[in-house]
């Protein structure tokens, strides 16, 4: 399993050794959540914050933008270290244009599908993306309840990855805890992000850990 813990529940006031943190920890991506107050109703951080956050790390920079008009800013987010960008389906009018520019940019390329969009919008893009990340929430907050139907999705999405031979990821993000990650795990997720369970938790390491085992 592949363990992504969501900055945005970090405390910015300590930024480098939350990123110390997970450096030391069996984390395998950090990911960053980019809100513009558009799209979602909320904004997080940009450019400044991800920049610092990659001089911290030699893990893969995992960049979840909730943005509309992607286009405009792909090439600052590689300039600013990501290593995967993903975009949402709902934000992109070309999707398929904008999938080439963020792999002819060097990065690996995502799709992000909101809880009421369903995956078999999915099918024609599948072959030219390395992750997709399937929202468990709606989009904007850290701390909000896992969609149950999410794993309905996840069931649905795995068998269309594996109907077609591909080796697309399946990243789920949102609401994921250590009481509900095995379900997901099973359904057919392959990375599982997570804000608050990590960060909220007494012991950060041994929680990133636990979900490393899922
Ligand atoms: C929500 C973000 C998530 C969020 C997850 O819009 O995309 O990555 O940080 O936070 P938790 O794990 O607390 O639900
Ligand atoms: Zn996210």
């Amino acid at each position: 399993m592949t363990v992504a813990p969501s900055l945005l529940a970090a405390n910015f006031l300590r930024l480098e050794q939350e990123c110390i943190m997970l450096n030391e920890s069996q984390a395998d991506w950090f990911h960053l959540d980019v809100m513009d107050g558009v799209f979602v109703p909320n904004i997080s951080f940009g450019f400044p914050i991800i920049k610092q956050v990659r001089q911290t790390t030699k893990k893969i920079c995992d960049v979840h933008l909730m943005i509309v008009e992607p286009e405009k800013y792909a090439e600052q987010f590689k300039n600013a270290g990501a290593d995967i960008l993903t975009v949402h389906i709902e934000a992109c009018r070309h999707l398929h244009r904008n999938i080439q520019q963020i792999k002819g940019l060097g990065m690996m390329a995502g799709v992000a599908v909101n809880p009421h969009t369903p995956v078999n919008l999915l099918k024609d893009i599948l072959a030219d993306i390395d992750l997709v990340c399937l929202m468990s929430v709606n989009p904007g907050f850290g701390g909000q309840s896992f969609i149950p139907y999410s794993i309905e999705k996840i069931k649905q999405l795995r068998k269309m990855i594996d109907d077609a031979g591909l080796k697309v990821k399946i990243e789920v993000d949102g609401g994921i805890t250590l009481q509900n990650a095995k379900q997901i795990a099973e359904a057919g997720a392959n990375v599982l992000v997570a804000g608050n369970t990590i960060f909220s938790s007494k012991d950060p390491k041994a929680t990133i850990k636990k979900l490393k085992a899922t």
